[in-house]
């Protein structure tokens, strides 16, 4: 059985592990600092942040599995990341985690949920589409490397 729980500062560090298998420095717009040391940072600064939430996928034995964070601001709720770890993959964890901010955007009366993916994520394309996100936009050239962002969205009605 999977958690799905609030992060606390003790999940940072197995959160950016999650991320270094998921991201490459270029992804995450790390320059010459150390990858570890810059995560710990925007992790720290998005648990400060009231309007930020940052969700963890547990396992039975305590170990965290994925992560999601989200803005929610006025009536619309952001996704902002949703990671999972290589090994735990295709077992339903990035979808128990994305329904986990849909369920908290209706709760809190949110219109909307949006968020914006590279456009070769096949893997997180598919992901958002099952869960019934549209594409509503494409962003030429948005990433620092020149790739293009899909812009997606689920209306809540
Ligand atoms: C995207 C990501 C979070 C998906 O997590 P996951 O736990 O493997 O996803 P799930 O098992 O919940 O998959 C849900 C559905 O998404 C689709 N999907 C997920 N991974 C897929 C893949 N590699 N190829 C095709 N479809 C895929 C499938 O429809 C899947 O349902 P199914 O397994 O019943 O066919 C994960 O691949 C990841 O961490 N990627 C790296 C980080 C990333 O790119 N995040 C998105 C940034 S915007």
């Amino acid at each position: 059985m999977i958690r799905i729980e609030d992060m606390r500062e003790s999940d940072v560090e197995a959160c950016i592990d999650i991320d270094l298998e998921a991201f490459t420095p270029a992804e995450m717009a790390i320059g010459k600092e150390d990858p570890r040391a810059v995560r710990a940072r925007h992790f720290r600064e998005e648990l400060a942040r009231t309007w930020a939430r940052l969700r963890v996928a547990r396992s039975e034995d305590g170990v965290v599995v994925g992560y999601t964070l989200s803005w929610h601001v006025a009536d619309e709720a952001q996704l902002l990341n949703v990671a999972v770890g290589v090994s735990s993959r295709r077992k339903g964890i990035g979808r128990l985690l994305v329904e986990d901010l849909v369920a908290h955007a209706r709760k809190t009366s949110a219109a909307r949920v949006l968020l914006e993916v590279r456009a070769s994520n096949v893997a997180a394309i598919a992901m958002y589409e099952a869960l019934s996100f549209e594409r509503f936009n494409l962003r030429a050239g948005y990433y620092a490397d020149g790739e293009d962002a899909v812009e997606m969205w689920r209306e809540l009605g």
